[in-house]
């Protein structure tokens, strides 16, 4: 991982703005629902690995009614902006946002109930030592959900996805399904589940090229600059053949802790 942001305040604007206040993924909160549909949340302690700008850390306090929520992210103004967040709904007796470094997690062993990240294991190159670490820090029966984006084989990229992923300029570390499997099992995890979300994902992207190369184009560029948006439109459209072949595609993860 770079010193560079990734996520700077224009980015973090964009992306707020084309999926809703808070957060730098696809979905809202009725996408997170589904990555932890049948995950008891209520009275629990979370840990958010990769918590951006923080509306799925308030989320899981305010409406699934979490005991306490612990949000990590590396990257300084996303923390800043989440921290805002999280003052602003009252929270700051129940969620925490910690700044950390790449590596091992500042925690003991054994101190969360639940586990759970949304696109940031992208970032994160090995999928080994994560599965370790998310391992170490469940408590026995503990449940790790999260949601990623994985591309459908471990060779080599595809041009269209080389061209995608140069695009993006986001350092993507992506893997696939039988990798994230395969290190899950490795670190213990069991009853260790893959959702492919590709399908759902497609059909999304292509309704965000829309919007941006729309009738709204202009608002978009009057808002975030004619030349950031170009080159979101420029991303979002070598998106789309990815996805249509399979060869990006997000999915939900899940594995438990044994007791
Ligand atoms: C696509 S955003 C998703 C943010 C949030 N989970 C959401 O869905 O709105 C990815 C986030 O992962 C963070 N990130 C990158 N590398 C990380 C790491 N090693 N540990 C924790 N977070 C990381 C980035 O700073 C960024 O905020």
């Amino acid at each position: 991982m770079s010193e560079e942001i990734l996520y700077d305040d224009q980015a973090v604007g964009f992306l707020e703005e084309l999926w809703g206040e808070g957060f730098l993924s696809p979905g809202g909160p009725e996408e997170v629902a589904k990555v932890v549909q049948g995950v008891e949340l209520k009275g629990k302690k979370i840990l958010d690995i990769g918590c951006g700008s923080g509306a799925i850390a308030v989320l899981f306090a305010k409406v699934f009614e979490a005991a306490k929520v612990v949000g990590i992210d590396v990257e300084a103004p996303v923390c800043e902006v989440a921290r805002r967040r999280v003052a602003k709904a009252g929270l700051e007796g129940t969620v925490e946002i910690i700044q950390v470094t790449p590596g091992p997690m500042p925690f003991d062993d054994e101190v969360f109930d639940v586990v759970f990240s949304k696109d940031s294991i992208i970032h994160i190159p090995d999928k080994v030592s994560l599965a370790a670490e998310v391992f170490r820090v469940l408590k026995p029966g503990g449940m790790f959900a999260a949601s990623d984006w994985l591309t459908n084989h471990d060779g080599e990229m595809s041009p269209e996805m080389a061209h995608y992923v140069k695009m993006e300029d986001l350092e993507f570390q992506m893997a696939s399904p039988a990798k994230y499997r395969s290190a899950m099992e490795a670190a213990g995890f069991e009853q260790v589940e893959l959702v492919d979300r590709n399908p759902w994902y497609s059909e999304v992207s292509a309704a965000e090229l829309a919007e941006l190369t729309g009738p709204n184009r202009s608002g978009w560029a009057e808002r975030h600059g004619e030349e950031f948006i170009a080159h979101q439109i420029e991303i979002w459209s070598a998106m789309q053949p990815v996805l249509k072949s399979g060869e990006h595609c997000p999915h939900h993860i899940r594995g438990r802790k044994p007791e």
